[in-house]
């Protein structure tokens, strides 16, 4: 992975300044001395041979038993696993993943029933909690399914469960049924948990090398955990300054489909680690060069508060070479690769955006494969801690989520 960046919107000199501060938070984050220092259980990435091989076993038992694993949860319960199972699946074949138990919308789950059918399916229910409505209404309804469909004792065996190691309703319910159950560790939030059971076991259903991904992220680790030529940091001290110069809005950029969800992901991760005491950047995100056709003109043209990280694909897995065009207008295609043309449009992109005072960082990977992802989320999750620690929140909380709930559940009379 390399960071790229333009000297003219942010200087070297204007990174340096910022030595003694990221030098402060590396230490307090080495010396577990940080705000939310209690939540930094991911910094130090576990192999933990056993666990895995657990999930492994799991995951090839789910694979022969079951056409689908229903995968329940919500937020940092969720967003990882489909970032992961989306950038690395097939863009058109059938995923053996499906989820549910991220939204309330009985049209969602109807259809969801009615799209299981027949099929032997099976469930992990991700709650770190183990009290979040959303999961807790798809859960309710996905089990009655699977009782009705094989009996109590085989629902039972279908049922995986991943929350916290002894608190919990869906802990207490896993003890009394037997269920296979996976820990979500305590000093791991749920945004910064995919690299743990959370997003494995889901992982590995989709038959994705689990080892390679973890590989990867093992790899950043080290790279990431000390303080030169720290890429992490860099990108969090350039995304503060320019947050600084006015560019409250960050959107990370791509050019394949496939990352949708990954931007998914990396808005949660930031918009709840950085999104509070009235501060933060927005994270939001485009997927090009489809949104060049929907958001281009705001991007390019509309309030200079905007600035764009984009996420540099180098090698498609295939590429396509274009054939020969009849029209004179079109010509200039004729022969080249369509990774060639897209790369043209990210270029192009990337220079218009920037002559419209929109700054662009580049993240540039050589391709989207296990050990790629894995890095990447370690990149970003360590990026995310220290922008956090930069301006003064606690990266590690989400209090403002409770405020919705509260009103919800007053309108429910829980
Ligand atoms: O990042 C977080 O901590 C949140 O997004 C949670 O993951 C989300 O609210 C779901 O919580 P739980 O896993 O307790 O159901």
């Amino acid at each position: 992975m390399e960071l790229i960046y333009e000297n003219s919107f942010v200087t070297d000199n204007e990174i340096k300044k910022y030595s003694k501060k990221i030098q402060e938070i590396h230490n307090s984050i080495c010396n577990k001395e940080c705000p939310g220092s209690d939540f930094l259980g991911w910094v130090n990435l576990e192999y933990d041979k056993d666990e895995i091989e657990r999930i492994k076993t799991c995951a090839a038992k789910i694979r022969r038993d079951s056409d689908y694993l229903v995968v329940i949860g919500i937020g940092g319960s969720y967003l990882g696993a489909r970032a992961v199972i989306e950038a690395l699946s097939h863009s058109f074949r059938q995923k053996n993943v499906l989820f549910a138990g991220n939204n309330m919308s009985p049209d969602y789950i109807n259809d969801l029933l009615e799209f299981i059918g027949d099929h032997d399916f099976s469930i992990n229910v991700i709650s770190k909690s183990g009290t979040t409505t959303e999961p807790a209404i798809a859960f309710s309804i996905l089990k009655q399914k699977l009782y009705e469909k094989y009996g109590h004792d085989e629902a039972c065996k279908r049922i995986y469960v991943t929350t916290d190691r002894e608190k919990g309703l869906l802990r207490k319910e896993a003890i009394d049924e037997n269920y296979e159950t996976f820990t979500v560790p305590d000093n791991i939030g749920g945004r910064y948990s995919v690299l743990t059971p959370v997003g494995l076991l889901p992982i590995a259903v989709a038959g994705i090398n689990i080892d390679n991904l973890m590989l990867g992220a093992l790899q950043a680790m080290q790279k990431y955990e000390v303080l030169p030529d720290n890429e992490a940091y860099t990108y969090a001290i350039i995304r503060n300054i320019l947050l600084k110069k006015g560019k409250d809005i960050e959107l990370l950029v791509n050019y394949e489909p496939k990352l949708h969800y990954f931007t998914e992901w990396w808005k949660q991760l930031f918009g709840e680690s950085e999104g509070k005491d009235g501060k933060g950047i927005f994270p939001a995100g485009v997927d090009n060069t489809t949104d060049l056709h929907s958001m281009g003109q705001y991007i390019q043209d509309g309030q200079k508060m905007i600035f764009e990280t984009v996420l540099d694909v180098e090698n498609p897995y295939r590429d396509y070479k274009l054939p020969t065009q009849n029209d004179a207008e079109l010509d200039f295609l004729t022969g080249k690769s369509l990774n060639e043309v897209n790369h043209m449009a990210m270029q192009g992109t990337i220079k218009a955006h920037y002559d419209g005072d929109v700054p662009n960082i580049l993240i540039k990977i050589d391709r989207i494969d296990e050990y790629n992802i894995g890095w990447l989320i370690y990149f970003f999750e360590k990026a995310c801690a220290v922008s956090g620690l930069m301006l003064d929140v606690n990266p590690f909380n989400q209090p403002g989520v409770e405020a919705y709930k509260k009103e919800m559940f007053k309108l429910l009379k829980k």
